[in-house]
């Protein structure tokens, strides 16, 4: 469920007309519902409240300052792949005790920094990672909790570059490595290696592949308390991200389906003391967030049609990088073209198939080919759903081009929550190697 419907044949963001939107803040622009948001935050604290997990939202789903501070109010704590998002989660207020943080790079800086801050849970990928944040916690006299991402070798059927839980993957541990792992540094007096770390993959559309890593681990965890010569106790499971989000209308299992399968295998042992971590990304933000775009030009080429948009790959990657599906639809429609879902297939009257793409250099740069869409103009602004996840934090300035704005809606009211990036943004970094605009216009002889 989302916040964004069509009411007399204008899309609106809950109270707010798509079209005033980009009237105010041009385009391209990201648009995120403040009140689907929270939505999607409560079904999932709802859904799994039996196991009072600590939800440590996924900073690199969509890392707006305003996004996390939302989140930070409603309770959630953050995960974290970076020093750049824990600067983030500090940002807006986030206390880094209720922080994890994972990512196979971590730097001796990040790690420094991290000790420093009090970050709640080190989530480590390798022998060598933990060696290393235990050598600098030494040095630095500061203790810190450590979860060890286990690598279950389970296969969440998604696309193979957001699969993460398979043996191959540069991810984890071996489950098969993890008691050596345990034996090795289970008692280590600063690090304390007292948690496991699931991640499997994103977007997974059945509760499954987590049952059976979870099962995996829970024999595991058995397994550590019973060595008779090191037993170790695990007090922290870490169950990742990768929840759904409706790419497609009722794509995905709903936070309930996903709890109704994890619950009761994990509730006794919550009983008994485990703590529970989720981090979820874009089963929050995903659906909760769209791109708005305007059309600049029709074009025809050969049989195809193209709308060629004023964004297209640099705004938003996942349809070129992941063969990923967005639903896209005009903002504004007659009342037969308003659509009754957002799918594949669209069966209305008068549709026209055409490839929708943006302005960049590149072939693969588009939204959709051969969508079926009402017939459009220029000037006719476009919605790309399901955006929220994945799309502003992975938009880039290649050729040149300033990221866009974007905005939180709260019922009528528009938040500009990060401003349209200008020509000077573009090259801020650089002009040190150039001189100033003054020094520039100098040198080139301009205005003397
Ligand atoms: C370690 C970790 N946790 C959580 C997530 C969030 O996943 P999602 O946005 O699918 O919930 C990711 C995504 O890549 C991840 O790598």
């Amino acid at each position: 469920m989302d916040h964004f419907s069509y009411i007399g044949g204008q899309l609106h963001c809950e109270a707010t007309p798509m079209s005033a939107i980009a009237d105010s803040v041009g385009t391209p622009c990201y648009v995120y519902s403040r009140a689907t948001i929270l939505h999607h935050y409560d079904r999932l604290a709802d859904a799994f409240s039996s196991l009072n997990p600590l939800i440590c939202y996924s900073i690199k789903s969509c890392s707006n300052l305003a996004i996390i501070k939302l989140l930070k109010d409603r309770g959630a704590g953050m995960d974290l792949v970076s020093g750049g998002e824990l600067f983030r989660a500090m940002q807006a207020g986030v206390d880094p005790a209720n922080c994890v943080y994972a990512g196979v790079g971590k730097t001796d800086v990040e790690i420094r920094q991290s000790l420093q801050a009090g970050v709640g849970w080190f989530n480590v990928e390798s022998e060598a990672e933990f060696e290393n944040i235990a050598e600098i916690a030494r040095e630095l006299n500061i203790p810190c909790k450590v979860a060890l991402r286990i690598n279950p070798d389970v296969d969440p059927k998604t696309h193979r570059y957001t699969t993460t839980g398979k043996k191959e993957s540069k991810f984890g541990v071996d489950i098969d490595r993890a008691r050596a792992f345990f034996r090795t540094y289970g008692h280590d007096d600063l690090c304390k290696l007292t948690g496991i770390h699931l991640h499997l993959g994103s977007p997974i559309y059945t509760a499954e592949p987590y049952v059976s890593a979870i099962t995996k681990v829970l024999g595991l965890i058995d397994q550590l308390a019973a060595d008779a010569a090191n037993p170790v106790t695990i007090d922290m499971l870490d169950l990742g991200g990768g929840f759904g989000a409706d790419y497609e209308t009722d794509q995905s299992p709903a936070a309930s389906d996903y709890a109704g399968e994890i619950v009761p295998l994990l509730k006794a042992r919550v009983e008994q003391g485990l703590q529970i971590v989720i981090e979820p990304g874009r089963s929050i933000m995903a659906n909760a967030g769209v791109l708005l775009v305007r059309v600049l030009y029709m074009k025809t080429s050969g049989d195809k049609t193209f709308a060629i948009c004023d964004g297209g790959m640099n705004t938003l990657i996942r349809p070129c990088h992941y063969d990923a599906f967005h639903f896209i639809w005009p903002t504004k429609v007659e009342s037969a073209h308003i659509p009754p879902s957002r799918a594949k297939q669209m069966d209305l009257e008068g549709l026209i198939p055409m490839d929708v793409v943006g302005p960049i250099c590149e072939t693969g740069d588009f939204f959709g080919i051969d969508r079926p869409l009402p017939p459009l103009q220029r000037g006719d602004l476009l919605t790309v759903f399901s955006a929220g996840a994945y799309g502003m934090v992975m938009a880039s300035r290649y050729n040149s081009m300033p990221l866009p704005a974007e905005v939180l809606i709260d019922d009528q009211t528009v938040h500009v929550i990060r401003r349209r990036e200008t020509y000077d943004d573009l090259v801020a970094h650089e002009r040190h190697g150039v001189g100033t605009p003054a020094e520039v216009e100098h040198a080139h002889g301009v205005n003397t």
